[in-house]
């Protein structure tokens, strides 16, 4: 926790900024409010604000979920990246409905999102890509991500050959690894409230525009 985030924590006595969500917001674009919302928590100082649980299934139904760093936000939806062979993908390959939750706990909001999961462009891939760290593009090269480890060796081990291999030249997107965009169908804005009558104000896709309609708790 950030010094500013445990600032606030203690200046709410734990329970986070505790404010409603308007009447007027119904009429907003969703993601617009998304965008306000993820802004706000940026702001509050939570550390990695941008991670979020992302759930799978299989194409019989059985799910998983694990966390993921939201990478761009746009009008088309929110990309992630990681590697295309892993769980995650072979899932979502199989079965693109996904599901995203984000948690801010100080704030007492989260976000679920629900669509469908598409590859974004190579050339979007790359261009995210070069932005990392070089130690973390040798790591996408080094790690057979979901695989099945007999020790740790053998992972430190693919490091120094690829960190070997590109010595000092450039580490290039590997070919089984890049970004999904998840196309919202439903967002789901959730703001804590006292007394457990918390607020719900959810969006569905209709077309092209958005529905939107108030849940209980
Ligand atoms: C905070 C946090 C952020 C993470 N971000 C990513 C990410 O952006 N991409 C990714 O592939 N894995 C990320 N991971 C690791 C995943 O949670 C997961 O362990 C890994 O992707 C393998 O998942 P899978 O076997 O279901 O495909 C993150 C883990 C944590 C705790």
């Amino acid at each position: 926790m950030s010094l500013k985030s445990f600032g606030r924590t203690i200046k709410t006595l734990g329970k986070g900024v505790v404010v409603g969500i308007p009447e007027a917001a119904a009429e907003r674009d969703p993601m617009e409010l998304f965008r306000e919302w993820f802004d706000a928590a940026r702001e509050s100082g939570i550390f990695l604000p941008e991670s979020m649980s992302l759930a799978t299934a299989t194409p019989d139904g059985v799910p998983s979920v694990r966390m993921v760093l939201l990478k761009t936000v746009d009008e088309r939806g929110f990309v992630f990246y990681t590697n295309y062979e892993s769980r995650k993908a072979v899932e979502m390959e199989a079965n693109p409905p996904v599901a995203l939750c984000f948690h801010w706990r100080v704030l007492e909001r989260q976000i679920r999102i629900e669509g469908r999961a598409e590859r974004v462009s190579q050339e979007e891939s790359e261009r995210y890509f070069a932005t990392r760290a070089r130690g973390s593009r040798i790591g996408a090269w080094a790690s057979k991500q979901s695989e099945a480890l007999p020790n740790r060796s053998e992972l430190e081990e693919r490091f120094r050959h690829y960190h070997d291999d590109f010595s000092g030249g450039d580490v290039p997107l590997p070919p089984f690894w890049g970004g999904y965009l998840v196309r919202p169908t439903r967002i789901e804005f959730w703001q804590g409230k006292a007394d457990r009558l918390h607020e719900r104000l959810v969006f569905d896709r209709a077309g092209d525009s958005w529905k939107a309609q108030r849940l209980y708790p």
